[in-house]
């Protein structure tokens, strides 16, 4: 069954260092979102697909992050690690809206 999705304001983009996440806990588990260089915002679940290591604290780079443990290359546009390792991290719907990010979440 869907289940449907309520948009959450979870404070200014400027919150969050330029190539930079910050970490938001939810009752689904941690959730890392990222500001690229290009003042675009995305979320994936704060844990790489490899061991769990946590993306938040990994270095972005273009539209990507590096995990911290292992440095795999996690796209944050799919979750998807890219390269020669395979595996996916949950993405999570995140938009800006008047310099605000926000996250949809499942009500
Ligand atoms: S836990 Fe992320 S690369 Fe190993």
């Amino acid at each position: 069954m869907h289940r449907p999705l309520e948009w959450k304001d979870i404070g200014p983009l400027t919150d969050i260092p330029v190539q930079g996440a910050r970490r938001v806990d939810h009752r689904e588990g941690r959730i890392a979102v990222f500001r690229t260089i290009d003042d675009q915002v995305f979320a994936l679940r704060d844990e790489c697909p490899h061991k769990k290591g946590p993306l938040s604290e990994g270095i972005v780079h273009g539209h990507a992050v590096t995990c911290p443990l292992h440095n795999w290359v996690i796209d944050l546009a799919t979750g998807f690690a890219q390269g020669p390792d395979e595996g996916c991290t949950g993405r999570i719907p995140a938009r800006l809206v008047d310099g605000r990010v926000e996250l949809g979440l499942v009500v």
